[in-house]
């Protein structure tokens, strides 16, 4: 299948690492133009280089914390002007830190609603006058399994990547006249960097080995393992792709099975 993204303008916010830096990784295959941002510079270097290397393809990289509306604008602005427009935003962030209800202030839940869905919001309006410009552009956000089950000791994600759901959902509406699709993509198991470390911390915090903690994970999975990167970054490259021509709107889980409801 051609997914049509030869020579296609991407850009993928949170990309200097895991879900982002594979997703711009599947872009960067298919022969598209990719931007990558972060703000870790030098973390955004060596991604860089890793998908420059894999793919064959030059790969730009610009500064960016998602919780700063002037440097969304800069970078937006910035990668849009060195590819020549812009035809796919991939929307991402870091995780809102765990805990639950009692453990958050009002400073708290501010930050995480900046974090994961004003992030999501200033992006999309950023990107969206070249995205229209371009005429069939296409919007993915990356979220969570939260969105379909909230999981425990997440009340942050929990709340704020539904608000990403509905923002999906009500911009399919408002943007299909433009030829823009937006839909979410919605990770459950995947194991990047944070992930592992999540797992080593877990087992020393129990005092369990790392494996015996793998191992009760990977048994909630239908599929009984977690996902890879790969496995995750070529779905947002189907959406965001011109193969992709009637699916607006959705929120589609990446998690071998390990959500339950229907
Ligand atoms: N992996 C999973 O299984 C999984 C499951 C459910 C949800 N998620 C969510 O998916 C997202 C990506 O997860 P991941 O596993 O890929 O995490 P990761 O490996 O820790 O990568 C996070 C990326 O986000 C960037 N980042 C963090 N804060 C940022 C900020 N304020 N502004 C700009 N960039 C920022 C980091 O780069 P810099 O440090 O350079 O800024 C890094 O490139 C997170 O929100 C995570 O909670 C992941």
């Amino acid at each position: 299948m051609d997914l049509g993204l030869a020579g296609k303008s991407v850009f993928v916010a949170a990309a200097s690492k895991g879900l982002g830096k594979a997703s711009a990784l599947a872009f960067a295959k298919e022969g598209a133009k990719v931007t990558i941002a972060s703000r870790n510079t030098e973390q955004l270097e060596k991604a860089r280089d890793e998908i420059r290397e894999a793919a064959g393809q030059e790969v730009g990289i610009v500064q960016m914390d998602v919780l700063d509306p002037k440097q969304i604008q800069e970078a937006i602005r910035a990668a849009a002007d060195a590819q020549g427009g812009l035809d796919v935003l991939v929307t991402n962030a870091g995780g809102p830190p765990g805990g639950s209800f009692s453990d958050f202030k009002d400073e708290d839940w501010e930050r995480g609603f900046e974090l994961t869905l004003l992030s999501t919001v200033r992006m999309i309006r950023e990107a969206l006058p070249y995205l229209k410009s371009a005429k069939e552009g296409r919007i993915v956000n990356i979220a969570s399994s939260s969105i379909k089950q909230p999981i425990p000791g997440l009340i942050l994600s929990n709340v704020f990547r539904a608000g990403i759901q509905g923002l999906t959902k009500s911009l399919s509406q408002e943007l299909a006249e433009d030829g823009i699709l937006i839909n979410t993509v919605a990770p459950g198991r995947i194991a990047t960097e944070r992930i592992m470390q999540l797992d080593r911390l877990r087992a020393d915090e129990q005092q369990r080995t790392v494996e015996d903690i793998l191992a009760e994970a990977n048994r909630q999975i239908a599929l009984g393992r977690t996902g890879t990167p790969e496995e995750f970054g070529r779905i947002v490259a189907f959406y965001g792709s011109l193969a992709n021509t009637y699916m607006t709107g959705q929120s589609i889980l990446v998690d071998g099975g390990l959500v339950k409801a229907l």
